[in-house]
């Protein structure tokens, strides 16, 4: 591609599609609702939405605007809009960022491969709950067969890469998306309907404060970052694909809206089920996958929607995943002028040696503890509870402090094309609101609030 003319997406939708694509996956369907299974439910519910309007939403915002006028990745959109300071070093930490959620969101996705494959094969039926759990753990602490679906979904994932962004995500997302909407609907009817169900919508929608804690907080933070695709550069080098004709603020409204309203109706279609079948609503990690198939084996059709529901998480999986490793290989491509075949290559060599030591931390390896958590776990913490909210913290200095006003009134209104009705409260939020809010959930988690007298 000649230097200075970057491939855009092709329309309006198809950028909503794509951001989407990156914010709707695992994070909402078989993250969030664990999270709030261990973390107290309706609280945290509540919380994690506060985040999502005061910090996800101003950080998604930033990330689009800068890397659309830096029309560059991660990294070069900061060299370009900042030449003389050090703020691509918070590119080079998201580059970083996506190799250690893809190492632990690689082995996920492979799971759902798994699960397509139990589906089609009609595992489901005639099994009781506590024959499902055993199947999943003795899945999960297996050794070669999590490897071989991580490897799958890897090679899946590098093709899709190799062919190029527009391409690959574009057409996936579109029709994709509503139909994943559909059957979590149908999934979420039947499981309120279960015998004992209404335990688990109280569960989700009546607050117990009681339940809050600093680690609580900072749990619903880092989700927040992480179902949106934010804080490691993700939105960045999609921004940097957004053409100027498109309203960004519309966009960040409609991706946060989606993306919060597929993760609490995924909320929605697991708990009442939980709470029918006697699961343990804090399991952890596991929890989505002992849990739908026994809603599915108790749904009339349950084989047809089993099979469609995790292609559909398969595939929302692979357009999250896209996005992660884009944001590497645009940085290789364009920073260190590697061909897009190569970086591809190497990108997806390195995943698989980080997915290896994840998959291998549930069986083998689960005795190898680096600060008290095996691999799994200390990707995913390192990553969503420090690095994210740690770049968004600095991408909301980076627009609130360093761009100039104008700059970015010109940037969301396209050089006054568009209306900037909240530009002033998005100022604000970037500001003041944004990075002293990560910033004090951060302290408050490493003991400053007690220290303080404050909790
Ligand atoms: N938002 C994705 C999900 O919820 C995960 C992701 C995180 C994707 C960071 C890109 C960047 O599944």
């Amino acid at each position: 591609m000649p230097k200075g003319q970057r491939i855009n997406f092709s329309s309006k939708l198809a950028v909503v599609a794509a951001a989407a694509g990156s914010a709707v996956g695992l994070g909402n369907i078989w993250r969030f609702p664990y999270e709030l299974g261990q973390y107290g439910g309706a609280a945290f519910l509540i919380i994690y939405l506060v985040f999502v309007v005061l910090i996800g939403m101003p950080v998604m915002l930033s990330e689009f605007v800068i890397g659309r006028m830096g029309q560059s990745d991660a990294v070069g959109s900061f060299k370009k809009l900042a030449p003389k300071g050090k703020w691509w070093l918070i590119g080079v930490m998201g580059v970083l960022t996506s190799f250690l959620i893809m190492g632990f969101y690689a082995v996920v996705a492979g799971w759902t491969l798994e699960y397509i494959y139990q589906a089609v094969a009609n595992q489901f039926v005639n099994k009781d709950t506590a024959t499902l759990t055993q199947v999943f753990v003795d899945f999960c602490t297996d050794t070669w067969r999590p490897l071989i679906w991580l490897f799958v979904f890897m090679i899946i994932s590098a093709i899709i890469i190799m062919l190029g962004v527009k391409d690959g995500i574009e057409k996936s997302t579109k029709f994709l998306m509503p139909l994943l909407f559909i059957i979590i609907v149908a999934l979420g009817i039947r499981a309120v309907t279960l015998p004992g169900g209404v335990a688990g919508l109280k569960f989700l929608f009546q607050p117990d404060f009681s339940k809050i804690t600093s680690g609580v907080i900072l749990s619903a933070m880092g989700q927040a970052f992480f179902s949106l695709s934010l804080g490691m550069g993700c939105m960045i080098t999609y921004g940097s694909y957004i053409s100027k004709k498109n309203h960004l603020s519309h966009t960040v409204v409609e991706v946060s809206l989606m993306d919060t309203l597929i993760a609490v109706l995924a909320a929605v279609a697991i708990f009442p089920a939980v709470f029918s079948l006697g699961i343990n609503p804090g399991y952890g990690p596991e929890l989505v996958f002992i849990t739908l198939p026994n809603v599915f084996a108790q749904m009339p059709g349950g084989y047809v929607w089993s099979i469609l529901f995790f292609i559909l998480l398969c595939v929302a999986a692979l357009t999250s995943a896209i996005s992660l490793m884009e944001v590497v290989v645009a940085y290789l491509v364009e920073e260190i002028k590697i061909k897009r075949l190569t970086a591809t290559i190497w990108v997806t060599i390195i995943i698989l040696f980080l997915g290896v030591l994840a998959s291998l931390s549930f069986g083998v390896w689960k005795e190898v503890k680096i600060f008290n958590m095996g691999f799994f776990d200390l990707f995913d913490n390192v990553t969503s509870k420090v690095l994210m909210p740690i770049g968004g913290l600095m991408i909301s200095v980076f627009t609130g402090w360093v761009l100039s006003r104008k700059q970015i009134r010109d940037e969301i209104s396209t050089h006054g094309r568009f209306p900037t009705k909240y530009y002033n409260a998005y100022i604000f939020l970037v500001r003041y609101i944004t990075p002293i809010g990560i910033l004090f959930v951060i302290l408050n988690q490493l003991g400053l609030g007690r220290w303080l007298g404050l909790s």
